[in-house]
């Protein structure tokens, strides 16, 4: 790694930012994803340089040239998390240090340089401190944070840049699916194949996914399933989430990190959390016809998504070439799926103790 592990941030900050009563307005309906807080973070790399010219800015577009290396060859990474407001009106991060393992992971694959752990973390904590007033309170609400890197180098032959942006932008939001279990669309298209991207956070598998959930839309589902590549059997993710079953005995399955899924946070910390309440849980192949004769003979009880986005959303249907398959009611949230849920919000929100010491103080 060619540079600190810390960086002193220079803080040039948005001296017109909006009015409270403006952002009071935002906040009574923030969406998700479609506003933005005042500020932004810029870190810039360069290659025998490193990490250098750490800025909290203003939040404004970028002029990038038209041949800059991110427009024409994707080397993109991203990360997705949240900052919450507690009961007692401080602020946290869940898990950032496991954000800024799998961004460093994420860069590797795509052969960009590695943001140190402390730096990506700091960057983080500059823009929640500076945009606190951003952080709305209520249950399903947060401050959605999503730090990314973009090739800069304007240069048409395809390599590894040697210039580069990491930033770090917020959003407040509400919750990403309503209360109602969602209908889930089993694609014939495929996101991730085996030795390829699958498990980095890239803006291209995401590229991959878009015909695949337009697809599901059409057909009246949330969210995309994918199965494998190879046998076109296997269940692996959801287009923005992973995905775990639970079946009569009482036990939970999610699909095994085998390098084509993303090593979800949330995956990574409900396991925690079941083994915690005494449930059996297998990570282990699943395959999409086993799912439709469980559902069809109640064997399997609950189906969720989950991801920083998505929180824990029941899965009520799957729909697709072979027909549709109903969970359960088809409708609502499972005792399991419920119980899971909200221990880990409880931790997320600071209303149960942290064992696992998930949860960073920021304000
Ligand atoms: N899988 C994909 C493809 C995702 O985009 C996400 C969201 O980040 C997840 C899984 C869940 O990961 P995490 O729980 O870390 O947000
Ligand atoms: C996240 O949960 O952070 C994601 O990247 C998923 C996306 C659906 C917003």
């Amino acid at each position: 790694m060619d540079s600190a592990t810390s960086l002193p941030f220079t803080l040039s900050p948005n001296a017109s930012p909006v009015t409270a009563q403006q952002r009071a307005q935002i906040l009574a309906n923030p969406g998700f994803g479609r506003v933005f807080t005042d500020n932004m973070v810029v870190i810039r790399y360069q290659e025998g340089r490193g990490w250098h010219d750490a800025r909290v800015q203003p939040f404004a577009p970028l002029a990038l040239n038209p041949a800059c290396a991110v427009l024409h060859y994707a080397q993109e990474i991203f990360e997705g998390m949240k900052a919450y407001r507690t009961a007692e009106s401080g602020i946290t991060l869940f898990r950032p240090y496991a954000n800024a393992a799998r961004f460093a992971k994420s860069a590797a694959r795509l052969a960009m340089p590695e943001v140190p752990e402390e730096v990506f973390v700091e960057a983080v904590r500059q823009l929640v401190r500076v945009d606190h007033a951003w952080v709305p309170g209520k249950p399903d609400e947060s401050l959605y944070i999503r730090p990314f890197m973009i090739a800069n180098e304007t240069f048409l032959g395809v390599k590894p840049a040697s210039e580069y942006l990491f930033m770090v932008i917020a959003s407040p939001v509400g919750a990403y699916f309503g209360e109602e279990a969602v209908s889930v669309w089993v694609s014939d298209f495929c996101r991730a194949a085996p030795g390829g991207t699958g498990e980095a956070k890239c803006g291209g598998n995401y590229a991959a996914s878009l015909l695949a959930q337009q697809e599901a839309k059409g057909h009246g589902c949330a969210q995309v399933l994918f199965l494998d590549a190879v046998e076109r059997r296997w269940i692996e993710e959801m287009g923005g989430m992973n995905v775990f079953f639970v079946f009569d005995d009482g036990s939970l399955a999610t699909p095994p990190l085998t390098g084509t899924i993303l090593r979800g946070i949330t995956r990574d910390s409900l396991l925690t959390l079941a083994r915690a309440q005494g449930l059996t849980v297998r990570e282990e192949p699943y395959a999409i016809d086993q799912l439709y004769a469980d559902a069809a003979s109640g064997r399997l009880k609950e189906v969720f998504a989950c991801g920083t986005a998505a929180v824990v959303s029941p899965i009520g249907r799957f729909r697709g070439p072979k027909g549709d398959a109903v969970v359960g009611k088809g409708q609502g949230i499972g005792p399991v799926t419920a119980k899971l849920r909200s221990a880990l919000i409880a931790i997320q929100r600071g209303t149960a103790p942290d064992p696992h010491n998930w949860v960073e103080k920021v304000i």
